[in-house]
């Protein structure tokens, strides 16, 4: 069962160009700021103001070389490089918000779960429980090398790794202390309860962490966990660990199937499958009216660059597009990469084939997200149509020019769905866990949520 009604992300990048390609030369658009703070303030306050659940930041660690085998292409049209880190910018995103939650991407094939773990609880406590973990298990070659390992990991080697990675970060959040530990009696001058602190002795195939952890309980423990994997070893993880899952299917058929099969894979799990929400990526394009939407989307159309998405393609599938001929239909492969970014354009929906041009066209824009493009009725009509029939819990929004999608998005569209009682007029709680499912005091992860059995 779906949400009650819809949930938004912001899903940006602490860069100037994410999943959109050549849009940075659209007059006003302003995405060279990503450095300036005052830029991530503004975006705060919007989101919070249109009722957003979060702000969700991507983040790798490498650039994008796959394009004809070296990084030009990326380098020249800003491709998810430059970039800086997001989780410095969620503490003053925070100052300025009182409910707005953020979602910070961090790869559990680069980083070790005692630190994560640390950086996490911290920003849950300082953020009063406004964070979530996307969990990534990242996809470029380049960033492997950058981080001292010799060869990137085979893509369901990184699964094993992060299901390993999850157990450590869960028996620090979860287990390793009580929730009275803190006592602060200045009386007896015990600050914390030494029986309450617990060490976890982790001893695994990757990882020997024996704890406890060094941060007392932050307000959620464990951050909402997010997470997008859409290959099956990919699935198998999330269904053990998401509680939203970010969905990168192109058509309607992709979206319904890849939900029905996540809930079933829950429920054998013995999850509650209605506790994961399902946030497919959109890419709104609106205007007052139609026609000055259908202007907008040409501007931005004529903005993208070919070749600058096939690099951004390249880098998510480990496929150089360079070799292969636009009227060439893209055949399936097994890819070491991201692997449901191949199957969205040939095993989501057997009825369609993609020849590379049109890959190239169609993911200028968002990659893999359907645009949505028309006055703030007719959008609305389409997301209301996604959130009805379909069953998404909500949406990734995806942007074109920054900060006007997000802008034109809170102006024009979150009024219509708000008349429709389909967009909150207030949060429900303080943490992001509250909010994101509708639910006053649920702050801490399920009692059926793997990590708490
Ligand atoms: C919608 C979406 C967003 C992603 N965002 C990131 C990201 O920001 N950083 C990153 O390293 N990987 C990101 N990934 C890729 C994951 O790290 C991982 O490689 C991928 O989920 C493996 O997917 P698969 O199970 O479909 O093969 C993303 C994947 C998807 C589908």
């Amino acid at each position: 069962m779906a949400a009650d009604y819809i949930h938004l992300n912001l899903f940006t990048m602490n860069s100037v160009e994410h999943v959109t390609t050549g849009n940075w030369r659209t007059p006003g658009d302003q995405s060279h700021r990503y450095t300036d703070l005052d830029y991530w303030l503004d975006v705060a306050r919007t989101a919070e103001r249109g009722g957003f659940d979060g702000v969700f930041f991507a983040d790798v660690r490498g650039i994008y070389d796959v394009y004809g085998g070296d990084r030009e292409t990326a380098v020249e049209n800003a491709i998810q490089t430059p970039s800086n880190d997001p989780a410095y910018l969620v503490p003053a995103m925070a100052s300025v918000t009182d409910h707005l939650g953020f979602a910070v991407t961090k790869s559990t094939s680069y980083n070790h779960p005692y630190q994560l773990a640390r950086e996490l609880s911290t920003l849950d406590h300082v953020t009063d429980g406004r964070v979530a973990f996307n969990i990534v298990t990242s996809y470029l070659e380049s960033a492997a090398a950058n981080l001292g390992v010799d060869d990137r990991m085979d893509h369901d080697e990184r699964y094993d790794r992060a299901d390993e990675f999850m157990d450590v970060c869960y028996a620090l959040w979860e287990d390793s202390w009580d929730d009275d530990a803190v006592v602060r009696d200045r009386e007896t001058g015990v600050y914390t309860a030494p029986d309450g602190v617990e060490a976890i002795d982790f001893e695994g195939e990757y990882f020997d962490v024996p704890g406890p952890h060094g941060c007392e309980p932050s307000p959620q423990r464990t951050p909402v966990l997010y997470q997008a994997g859409s290959s099956e070893r990919g699935r198998a993880f999330a269904a053990d660990n998401a509680e939203a899952v970010f969905v990168s299917q192109p058509t309607e058929r992709g979206v319904r199937d890849y939900i029905e099969d996540m809930r079933e894979r829950a429920a054998e799990r013995g999850r509650d499958p209605d506790d994961l929400r399902f946030f497919p990526g959109i890419v709104p394009v609106v205007g007052e009216t139609e026609e000055i939407a259908r202007k907008k989307y040409e501007t931005y159309a004529e903005n993208v660059d070919t070749e600058a998405t096939l690099a951004l393609l390249a880098g998510f599938i480990d496929l150089d597009f360079s070799e292969l001929d636009p009227d060439q239909q893209v055949e399936h492969i097994e890819t070491e990469a991201i692997q449901g970014a191949i199957n969205a354009f040939t095993k989501n929906d057997p009825d369609r084939d993609w020849t590379v041009g049109e890959v190239a066209e169609f993911a200028g824009l968002g990659t893999t997200s359907p645009v949505v493009v028309g006055d703030p009725e007719q959008v609305a009509d389409r997301l209301e149509y996604w959130h009805e029939e379909v069953g998404v819990d909500g949406f990734n929004l995806k942007e074109i020019v920054r900060p006007g999608t997000l802008e034109d998005f809170v102006d024009m569209v979150v009024p219509e769905l708000r008349d429709r009682g389909l967009v909150r007029e207030a949060y429900e709680g303080q943490t992001l866990r509250e909010n994101l499912f509708e639910e006053a005091g649920r702050t801490a992860l399920a009692e059926d949520h793997p990590a708490r059995r």
